[in-house]
């Protein structure tokens, strides 16, 4: 099965859609949250565990696989889900976003990015060519196109330049994409300036992609900003394509990209703060380190169906994390990404029930408004 999109139910009182997304690997219902797996690996979690807690689809990044291992060593392996034995679906990311954020010493021609590697200060040239032949070599299902993400804030001209060069990006990465099985998105910019969201996507819909990221957001503006361009935005995007606001995955922001019509989202923060020993619950973030939970016999959430919560306690779990031990890291990614995945099921339930904004108004009520 190719790549294909449909909208099963429409919200009546918010932007929000219930869809379905088939890929050659299988198909998954929207709105979906993809767990990140940077490096070919959602961090401390195996293919199992993903499977065991409902994960659809998870994120790998083109930036860090090219840099290592190579993306002919995973062409060799048979393409990124052999090599990390994942059978259902991959989106990975261009790279676009990563070389901004991370490489050093970057030099943006039209031509491409040249840039020296965060691992070991080597030389490296990206163009939107060479991301496709990556992601190509890959063999995702889906792909993201080769896009300048701008930072916050950014002058108008800056995010003028970035808006006008991503389309001409946009461009050759589709020129670039010969494989008929895997899905390329388009990526939309325009920091907060809504007239540049509006040019970036007029110009992305005359290449006709299958689904349009959202980019740049959620880089450092406040919420209401980034809610006030998902508003402007959204209404004009096509209704039969999916979209995917990239980088974020806090529970508000899911809710509230859902509502006004994100289809997908992927964030590492599960899993990264998880490393630090924090906990998100149905009634708010936890911070295992701290003292109140030395003598916590109780869940971690007593609502989550995890394997962490069904069978250890906040006090194993502080002991652990106070130890640095590398259980703590494993269980407590577990259920935060559980966490997230659940909250999307109970998103999905409640679009299909029509009170979906009855049920950000009880999430909330419980997780805490002022707990974001
Ligand atoms: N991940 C989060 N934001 C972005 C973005 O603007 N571009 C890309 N390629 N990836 C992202
Ligand atoms: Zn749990």
């Amino acid at each position: 099965m190719s790549f294909k999109f449909e909208v099963i139910k429409e919200c009546s009182k918010t932007g929000a859609r219930l869809g379905r997304i088939y890929t050659p690997h299988g198909s998954f219902e929207t709105p979906i949250f993809m767990p990140v797996g940077t490096q070919a690996t959602v961090k401390a979690l195996t293919p199992r565990d993903l499977k065991e807690i409902n994960a659809q689809i998870i994120l790998a990044n083109t930036y860090h696989l090219y840099l290592r291992p190579g993306y002919e060593l995973i062409r060799q392996a048979g393409g990124l889900h052999k090599f990390m034995n994942w059978d259902r679906p991959i989106l990975t990311d261009s790279g676009g976003f990563q070389v901004f954020s991370l490489a050093d010493l970057r030099e943006i021609t039209d031509e491409g990015v040249y840039f020296r590697s965060h691992l070991d200060g080597s030389k490296h040239f990206i163009s939107p060519e060479k991301a496709i032949e990556i992601e190509n070599a890959l063999g995702a299902d889906i792909i993201m196109a080769f896009d300048e993400c701008v930072p916050y804030p950014c002058d108008y001209e800056t995010a003028k330049d970035a808006v006008e060069r991503t389309s001409r990006w946009a461009r050759r990465c589709k020129a670039a994409h010969q494989r008929e099985d895997q899905a390329l998105f388009g990526i939309i910019q325009g920091s907060v300036f809504r007239d540049l969201r509006m040019r970036s996507l007029e110009q992305l819909l005359e290449l006709d992609f299958p689904g349009y990221g959202i980019g740049g957001l959620s880089v450092g503006e406040p919420k209401p900003v980034m809610y006030e361009i998902l508003e402007h935005m959204i209404p004009a995007m096509p209704k039969d394509k999916p979209r995917y606001l990239m980088g974020v995955g806090s529970p508000d922001c899911l809710i509230e990209g859902v509502i006004r019509g994100v289809d997908m989202f992927d964030c590492v923060l599960p899993t990264r703060t998880a490393r630090t020993g924090l906990a998100m619950t149905s009634r708010g973030k936890v911070m295992l380190r701290n003292a109140p939970y030395q003598r916590d016999f109780s869940p971690l959430d007593p609502e989550c169906d995890c394997y962490t919560c069904q069978n250890f306690s906040r006090a194993y779990l502080r002991h652990l994390v106070k130890a640095r031990e590398i259980l703590a890291a494993i269980l407590i990614s577990l259920h935060n990404v559980r966490f997230l995945i659940r909250l999307m099921e109970e998103i999905r339930e409640a679009i299909r029930n029509d009170r979906l904004l009855e049920y950000r108004d009880s999430f909330f009520e419980k997780y805490g408004y002022n707990n974001k």
